[in-house]
Order: C-alpha cells, then structure tokens, then sequence
C-alpha cells in the first residue's frame, strides 16, 4: 500500500475528533504528526484533547505544542459551539504521552523526510502553518498541498461573511494563501452538502465499537443541538470529517480553480473572496471545493466504524 505522509494540524473540536478517528481508519495515511491550535475552545483544551485523543484512538504518532493564540489579534473561541471542554462535555481518559517538539518544527522536518510529499490537513486556524512558512519558508516548494476546512464560498457561520477557522487568525490564512503552496479550500457552504439528518446521526449510534463512548456521545452532542434548533437549521455538517474524507477519496467532492483572497480587517475579517473572474490578475492559487457527496461521506462514516468494530 502506498503510504501517505500527513499532518493534522487540528482544534478538536467534535467535529475534529470524528475527523481524526476517521483519518486514523485509514492506513493509507501515515499520521506523523498532530499539530494542536487555538480554536474552537483555549488551547489548553484544544491541545490536552488531542493528546488524549491519541491515546485513546491507540495511534502511533506524536502530538506537538502550538499555537496558543492568533498571530497578531486578540483570541476568540466557539466554546458555546463544542460543549464544556470542547468535546460536547466528554472527558477523555488522561493519556501518558507529553507534548513533542513545537508545530512548525515537526512539520519542517517531515517535510524536508518526505521531499515533496508530505501533505498538511488543517481542521482549525491556520496560526501554525503560517508560523511555518515564516519561519522555514525554503520548505514551500516541498509541501505537496494543505488542504484546509476553512472558508467558503459565499456566506459564514461567524460573521454573515466568514467561516470560523479563518476568523480566528485571518492573517495567518493570508499568509498561507499567497505562500504558493497548493491549497484545496474544503469550505462551509461546499461541506454542508454532506449534510447528516437527524435520524442519520442516530443511526450511527449503538454500534459495538472500541470508539462507542466518545463516538455516541459526540453524536448526543449533536443531535441535541440540532433538536434545540431553528427550523432552517436541523442538518448536521461533519465539516472536519467531510475534509478528511476528500484527502481521502477526491472523487466524492467537485473543485475548482480560482484566485483566492481573504480580509483581514474590520467587520468582514475573515471573508474569503473567490476572484471567479480574476479580476485582480492574481494567481488561481485555491482550488476551491464547491460541492461534497453526501452518500459517499455517509458510506465512509459507516466503513469506520466497521474499522474500529469490536
Ligand atoms: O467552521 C467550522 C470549523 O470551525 C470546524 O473546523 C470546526 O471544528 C470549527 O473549528
Ligand atoms: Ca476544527
């Protein structure tokens, strides 16, 4: 089996843990490292998560330190969206492993072993990759691509215009869009074709698993806050798993090329805007994913539980 060198640079996050149980499903991917950021609840969380994650997934991979807060601006969570904790309340048993070497180290040393290959999976902010391309920017031209769930297509989940991830730390998404390293933006607007209902999150439930305890509870945690919805807002969207799932099969996403910016300032902080008719001259640096399969996704959620059946 050809194997592949990834990172997960990652803010679990629920949604992050069901995308690093679904990674971890597949050998294919060779994890060499998961890089915890400041996101959707303080670092201390986001990081202690991952570690425990880890252990708890029994994944043969370090966990590093990273970034506690944005680059420049002042930190700001999605506590109210993850639950206590950030894991929708669940306490993951406390791990014996300790934190390894910093973010942007590991990732330029895998990527200097991989020489061309190695492929960066964001699920949070983008605060430690900028890091690393500040830092090492001679290693550019040896990342294959970062596949990034952040931004969108048209409207945000935090502000009218911008999606989390690249609201928290938008200068770092500047600096990785016009690094020149291949970029696949996994969106929210292309993501949420992906949609779970639902009866769907529940018909995932009660499977004899390894992962049962946390995989059911994140799925409680969910479907509670889609039954306490509006109306419009029913349909549950995996975002960091469905990111996962195209790395893993593209053919279950449609992309396509455009020159992409992001805003920094003011009000619309984090806005990516796709130059669709590349008014501005600049380079199709995104290949923006504008639509995701909803039954392959589901199909892939139902192969990894089979992976971790008892
Ligand atoms: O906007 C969705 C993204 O923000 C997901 O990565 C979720 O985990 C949160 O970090
Ligand atoms: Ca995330």
């Amino acid at each position: 089996m050809l194997k592949r060198p990834v990172i997960i640079d990652t803010d679990p996050g629920v949604d992050d843990t069901i995308a690093i149980m679904l990674a971890n499903a597949h050998p294919e991917l060779d994890i060499k490292a998961i890089t915890p950021v400041t996101g959707n609840v303080p670092y201390k969380y986001t990081s202690e998560n991952a570690l425990r994650l880890v252990k708890y997934l029994e994944m043969d991979c370090p966990v590093t330190n990273g970034a506690v807060n944005p680059l420049f601006i002042k930190c700001e969570d999605a506590g109210s969206v993850h639950g206590k904790g950030g894991l929708g309340g669940y306490e993951l048993p406390p791990s014996d492993k300790t934190f390894e070497g910093y973010a942007w180290d590991i990732i330029k040393e895998e990527a200097i072993k991989a020489d061309g290959e190695l492929e960066i999976i964001t699920l949070g902010p983008l605060t430690n990759i900028a890091i690393t391309l500040l830092r090492y920017p001679e290693i550019k031209p040896l990342i294959k691509r970062i596949v990034c769930m952040g931004g969108s297509q048209y409207d945000g989940n935090v502000t009218p215009k911008a999606e989390f991830n690249f609201w928290v730390d938008p200068d770092a998404v500047d600096i990785v869009f016009r690094s020149g390293v291949p970029i696949v933006m996994c969106g929210l607007d292309s993501t949420e074709h992906a949609y779970l209902t639902i009866d769907e999150l529940k018909a995932l439930q009660g499977r004899d698993t390894k992962v049962k305890e946390l995989f059911d509870h994140i799925m409680s945690f969910m479907i509670g806050r889609r039954e306490a919805a509006t109306e419009d807002d029913k349909l549950q969207t995996i975002y960091d798993a469905i990111t996962i799932a195209y790395v893993l099969d593209p053919s279950i996403g449609k992309t396509e090329k455009h020159s992409v910016l992001v805003e920094t300032k003011g009000i619309n902080k984090g806005w990516t805007i796709i130059d669709r008719r590349n008014r501005a001259g600049n380079p199709l640096n995104v290949e923006v994913l504008t639509w995701a399969d909803r039954d392959k996704f589901k199909a892939m959620l139902e192969e990894m539980l089979e992976y971790y059946k008892n």
